[in-house]
């Protein structure tokens, strides 16, 4: 199988270019990486996976952000606004309240659109421009098209987004049109948004960029070497345990990939690789019900809803790099209810770190994980926040208090105070 954990270094195949090539994670087909546009295995539709012949060690990483990881990547720079560097939070009273040793959190939503998905934009369109495609497409609940408007305007390519109707937080949609990318708004859930962007990307109509394209999660994959790098630096180890919000599972699988190439170069002893832990919305929870029943495939939820709009999602395409991720690290997957996610929004902001709904939800894990006593006390563990506060400006103030009005006078205001 080729996505184990401690599968060895890959054999340089004759259509790699570079030492780089994709290969089918279901049947093995190996195929030049930039020859032609593909997305899928030509032989059996599988997933691909972007793989290379010298996997990286931590001396190859310099410089700042995701391109300092470029050693991992398939290619020096990319079309950058930059991204990455994002901070690792200290949480004290957190990290107290939950009743774990360490928690840190990482927090995503400190990159140049608000979100994780600029570190995989700035990969995609660089293939993008490789490839020398027109127009680049994509599905979203919002915050993949915010990044695709933003780096598809650096990169001066014309850019096509479908988003749900009226699921998609303000903040996002509010970047998508600013950046100039056409927007439109389908009559289904993301799922069907996806189903009808992947048809336009195989009638040639469109560069898809979502994660189903397997070099998005090549940049996304630097999540996973910063964290582990910084908390190395501040403590002499590495996470027990990183929890994350999911949808698609493009964060899991691209983590998951990131350790093992480590683990292949001898950079990280497989016994140190952080237990991924997934963490879903109750009412769009596919992959907690595959991981439960212990499923190689998630079944498509058609009816999902969740106040979290960004992991809306029923049917995650890269369920199978990501199952065997949460398998294979030792980790879980659990659900949380909309109430317990907002808790949590309340939680990190309390802390000063303002995130959008679905980002909470790697907190609210946590919390409900450790409740459980599925999470020891003494485990070191680093929550993923995926997207900023301003991104969902409806669900903070909902989560947050009410503004008070008062009469344009000082005593009438100290009078108010004093209430
Ligand atoms: C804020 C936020 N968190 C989490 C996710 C889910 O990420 P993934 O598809 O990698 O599981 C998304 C994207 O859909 C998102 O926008
Ligand atoms: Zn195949």
């Amino acid at each position: 199988m080729s996505l184990e954990l401690t599968a060895p270094a890959p054999e340089e195949p004759s259509v790699a270019d570079d030492g780089t090539w994709l290969e089918c994670i279901a049947c093995g087909a190996q195929f030049a990486p930039f020859e032609d546009v593909r997305y899928t295995c030509d032989d059996c539709d599988g997933l691909l996976e972007v793989r290379y012949a010298s996997p990286p060690t931590w001396d190859d990483f310099e410089g700042r952000g995701v391109w300092r990881y470029n050693a991992a990547l398939p290619f020096e720079e990319g079309v950058s606004l930059p991204e990455g560097a994002t901070p690792l939070h200290e949480v004290p009273r957190l990290e107290a309240d939950v009743g774990v040793e360490t928690l840190r959190v990482k927090h995503e939503g400190m990159n140049p659109t608000g979100s994780f998905k600029d570190r995989g934009m700035t990969v995609g369109v660089r293939v993008a421009k490789e490839l020398g495609v027109g127009r680049l497409a994509c599905a979203s609940t919002g915050n993949t098209s915010a990044a695709l408007a933003a780096y598809g305007a650096r990169g001066g390519m014309e850019t096509l987004v479908l988003l749900p109707a009226g699921k998609v937080a303000a903040g996002k949609i509010a970047q998508a049109s600013l950046h100039d990318a056409r927007i439109l708004e389908v009559d289904g859930n993301f799922d069907s948004c996806l189903d009808i962007v992947q048809d336009l990307a195989a009638r040639g109509e469109a560069y898809l960029l979502n994660s189903l394209n397997p070099f998005r999660l090549e940049g996304q994959k630097t999540i996973g070497l910063e964290i582990l790098e910084e908390f190395h630096e501040d403590y002499g180890t590495y996470p027990d345990r990183i929890v994350l919000p999911v949808g698609n599972a493009g964060n899991t699988s691209a983590l998951y990939k990131a350790f093992r190439e480590l683990v292949q170069s001898g950079a990280l002893d497989v016994d140190d690789v952080p237990k991924l832990t997934g963490v879903q919305a109750e009412g769009a929870a596919p992959m907690v019900e595959a991981i439960e029943n212990g499923w190689d495939e998630t079944r498509r939820w058609d009816d999902v809803e969740t106040r979290a709009t960004a992991i809306r999602i029923g049917n995650p395409v890269n369920a199978p790099k990501a199952l065997p991720g949460i398998r294979e690290t030792d980790g879980t997957a659990v659900a949380v209810s909309d109430e317990e996610i907002t808790e949590a929004q309340r939680d990190l902001a309390a802390e000063g770190v303002g995130v959008e709904p679905a980002s909470a939800a790697s907190v609210a894990g946590l919390r409900k994980l450790r409740a459980e006593g599925v999470v020891d006390a003494d485990e070191r563990v680093v929550c993923l926040t995926t997207g900023h506060l301003l991104k969902d400006p409806d669900a903070a103030f909902e989560a947050g208090d009410d503004p008070e009005p008062v009469p344009n006078d000082t005593e009438a205001v100290l009078e108010h105070l004093a209430e």
